[in-house]
């Protein structure tokens, strides 16, 4: 039995009303998750929000919390944790997590960063060692795998592309995700999406092929042939 943690992120919904204005990563994680639940007769997903549901900043006062050890935690304190506490929990019972993410102004949308403020927390998802020299971080949490479904206006922010130095959302997440316990990264990206053209219908059709083999990998069964759509299809 897999557990998935499914998280999206964009501010816009998957079944936006105003034509052409649906979220496109929502509607690549929707896709995976049906892949993997048609495919797979043991799993549970887990869904949260943070889209249109975001977790509050960390604040001072959440700082002091998470650095006062549990014992000595004033029941203000623990009030204050309960979120994060909960949001942690399901980071835990996690083997894959799947991210749904647009990129905003290069890098991740602050509901997405306040969701890794609230979980990556110290004692819980890593620990602090000095001993460990010039890298006291260590992840608690391993064996994870981590899934990130992306949409980009602009092109260009994979390896070696005319934007890579600009794209701080897929290694952001990469990086943040060592310290969940994360040990297989798998990032699937449509681009293009500002320009309306066929790149980026292409784009969405390659997306949506890669997530539909990736789901097939990471299940263990043999991905199975794509059923032959037009390139311009859009997202269902
Ligand atoms: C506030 C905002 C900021 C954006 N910033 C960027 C950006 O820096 N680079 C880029 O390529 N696209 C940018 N875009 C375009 C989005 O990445 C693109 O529309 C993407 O499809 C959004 O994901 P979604 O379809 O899942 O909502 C931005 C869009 C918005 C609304």
């Amino acid at each position: 039995m897999k557990t998935i943690l499914h998280i999206d992120s964009s501010a816009r919904r998957g079944d936006n009303p105003v034509s052409g204005h649906g979220s496109i990563s929502r509607r690549l994680g929707a896709r995976f998750i049906r892949e993997w639940t048609q495919h797979s007769s043991a799993h549970r997903v887990i869904h949260r929000d943070v889209g249109l549901c975001p977790p509050p900043f960390i604040s001072q006062d959440w700082i002091a919390a998470a650095f006062t050890p549990p014992a000595q935690r004033s029941p203000a304190q623990v009030e204050l944790l309960a979120l994060s506490d909960q949001l942690i929990d399901e980071v835990r019972r996690a083997d894959v997590i799947v991210i749904t993410a647009p990129m905003y102004n290069y890098g991740m949308p602050a509901a997405l960063k306040a969701w890794f403020d609230q979980i990556v927390r110290v004692n819980e998802t890593f620990t602090f060692d000095l001993d460990r020299g010039d890298f006291p971080l260590a992840p608690v949490f391993s064996g994870k795998t981590l899934v990130l479904l992306a949409s980009t206006g602009e092109f260009g922010f994979g390896l070696g592309g005319v934007r890579e130095h600009m794209n701080h959302l897929g290694p952001h997440i990469e990086v943040l995700g060592h310290y969940l316990g994360v040990e297989r990264f798998h990032e699937i990206r449509v681009e293009y999406q500002e320009f309306g053209d066929d790149r980026h219908a292409a784009s969405i059709e390659r997306a949506r092929r890669a997530v539909v083999d990736l789901a097939g990998e990471l299940i263990g069964s043999t991905p199975k042939k794509w059923p032959p759509d037009t390139a311009s299809a859009a997202l269902r």
